[in-house]
Parts: C-alpha cells; structure tokens; sequence
C-alpha cells in the first residue's frame, strides 16, 4: 500500500510574481519521476500539500487544470514560515507535493448548467483551475453560460492578469474584473466591490444555474445576500473552505467542523450542508 505521508519529489520549473506587493508567486512544478504526474491525477477544487524538507507542509489548492498537462501549479501567498521559506525558493530548486488531497468542484452535477464564479483576493486559484477546465474545447460544450466575477482591492493585485484579459475577449464565457479602487486613468473594468458587481452582473438563479464562491469571508459575507436576493437556493451555492490542516486525510482530526472532516469531506461544500453545520469556520 502507497504511504499517504509521502510526497512526490517535483522541480520548481517556474515562478512568476503575481502581485505588485510581491506577496502572491506562482509555482510551476513539474515531477521528478514523469509516473507520478499520473498518480497525481487530480480535478478542479482540488488541493495539496506543498512540502518543504525541513521546514513543514502547507496546504494550497491546485491552481493549474486537470485539462493543462505536464506541469502542476499553485498559487501562494507569502504569510508565514513555510510560505515564506518557499517564496525564497528559486527555478530549479526540489521540493515535495502530497496529495491530491480532497473534493471537489461537483462537476457531474454541474453538467447542463450556467455556471457562475465568483472570487475575490487569492483564493481565485481554484477558480482558475475550473475556468480553464470548462473552457477546454473537450468540456466546453458540457456547460451553458459561464460568468466569472473577480475583483481584488486594485489592479496590481489581481492575479492572472494576462488570462483574465484573455478570457475577456471570448464570447462563450462572460468575464467580470473589478476592484475596489484605482487611480489608474487606463482601468477599463469595473470599480467596486465583488457584492455589488455580483448584483449587477450575475444572472438571477434557477435550478439551472449554480454558484461557486471563494473568497475572504468579509466577500462572502455580503456575497451571501445578494445571491439569496437573486434567488439563489443554498444547494446551488458551492463554497470551498481553508482551515487549518495537518495530515489532509482525515487522521489528525485537525480539521473537523462537527463530524465533517475539511481536508477529506470537503474543502467544497454546498451552502445548505454548511448551514447544517456547527459555525466553526
Ligand atoms: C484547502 C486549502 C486551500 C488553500 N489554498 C491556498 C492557496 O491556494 N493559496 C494560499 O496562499 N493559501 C492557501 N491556503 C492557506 C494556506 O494553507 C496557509 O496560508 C498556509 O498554511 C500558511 O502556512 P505558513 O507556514 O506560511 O504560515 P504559518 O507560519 O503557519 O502561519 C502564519 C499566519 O497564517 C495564518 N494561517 C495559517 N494557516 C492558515 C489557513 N489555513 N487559513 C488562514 N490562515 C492561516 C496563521 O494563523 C498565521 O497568522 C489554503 C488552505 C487550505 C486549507
Ligand atoms: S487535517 Fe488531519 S483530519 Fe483534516
């Protein structure tokens, strides 16, 4: 039997600066041995453990899509011990990825159906994963109207910046950029808050219509009642959750919320079974 503790040896193979604070990096991994990149078979939702010998694991959701072959990627924002040590890391550098680790985006059940994104700050990662899966030309025809509303507190600090605008001049998905402010006279999106612009933007919900939010909980907070004014019922609002983790499989029991485990029951979740829950998140 596999370990579940033992990570796959990957290579840094790219880094890229996000943020105009230099606080968000994204990591391209590619694996050491090319077999593990198919034990590593992973879907959108998603999340690992990034290990660094030494130092500790971290548990990051998988940014790239299942759909992008030969490398994996994160998404990292510099806040701590490990996150700091990586973010000092360099191309080429060694390290460890355990997992996949987790659920995921019901992708089954969101087949037929209009989708609608809506992230704010980092935690767009996993949002990225799945607006590059459902725009894969083999999956795009399993989906009906696509909308993403991002917003980040200014420009400098959305991430992704070359795929959103990309991703902007397509008809089959309709993309939202905002932020809460700029001073830029060349900003051509929107100004003002993810709430606000999810009221404007956002279609009213139906039974074919599912949301999936992730975000910093003072978004999801006023997030909330705007999708319950536009009729979204709580099953068809799909959330995803980062406690903090340990073992990421359900064993240290680091993680619960009543009897759920977040890093095997979940990170994703449905707004009904969150209400059922006790509000340790
Ligand atoms: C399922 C999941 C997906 C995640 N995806 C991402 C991602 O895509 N990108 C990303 O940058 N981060 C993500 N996180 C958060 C990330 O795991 C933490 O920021 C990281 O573990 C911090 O480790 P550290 O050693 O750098 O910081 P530490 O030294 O452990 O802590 C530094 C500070 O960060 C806070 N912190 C630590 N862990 C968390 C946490 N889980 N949530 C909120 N605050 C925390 C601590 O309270 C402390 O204030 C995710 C977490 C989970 C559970
Ligand atoms: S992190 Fe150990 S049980 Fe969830």
């Amino acid at each position: 039997m596999l370990n579940p503790y033992l990570p796959y040896p990957v290579r840094i193979d790219e880094i890229i600066t996000e943020t105009v604070d230099k606080n968000l990096k994204t990591f391209r991994f590619v694996f050491l041995n090319p077999e593990d990149e198919q034990k590593f078979a992973y879907q959108a939702g998603q999340f690992a453990e990034l290990s660094v010998t030494g130092k500790g694991e971290i548990p990051i959701g998988i940014a790239s899509s299942p759909t992008e072959k030969g490398f994996v990627m994160f998404t990292v924002n510099k806040v701590g011990l490990v996150s700091s040590y990586l973010h000092a890391m360099k191309a080429g550098d060694i390290m460890g990825l355990r997992g996949p680790l987790g659920n995921w985006y019901p992708w089954e059940r969101l087949k037929g159906k209009n989708v609608v994104i809506i992230g704010g700050g980092f935690a767009f990662t996993t949002l990225r994963s799945s607006i590059v899966y459902m725009l894969d030309p083999a999956n795009r025809k399993d989906f009906k109207d696509i909308h993403v509303i991002y917003g980040a507190r200014s420009p400098g600090m959305l991430l992704y910046r070359k795929e959103l605008a990309a991703w902007e001049e397509r008809d089959d998905i309709n993309v939202h950029i905002t932020v809460d402010a700029s001073d830029d006279p060349d900003w051509k999106y929107n100004v003002g808050f993810v709430p606000t612009i999810t009221e404007q933007k956002a279609p009213p919900g139906n039974a074919d219509t599912y949301a999936i939010v992730c975000g910093p909980p003072i978004m999801i907070k006023f997030t909330q009642p705007v999708l319950d004014k536009l009729n979204y019922g709580h099953d068809h609002i799909i959330m995803s959750l980062e406690m903090r983790m340990k073992c990421g499989i359900g064993i240290c029991g680091r993680c619960n919320i009543g009897k759920e485990f977040v890093c095997k029951d979940g990170p994703v979740f449905t707004l009904a079974q969150l209400n059922g829950m006790p509000r340790e998140y």
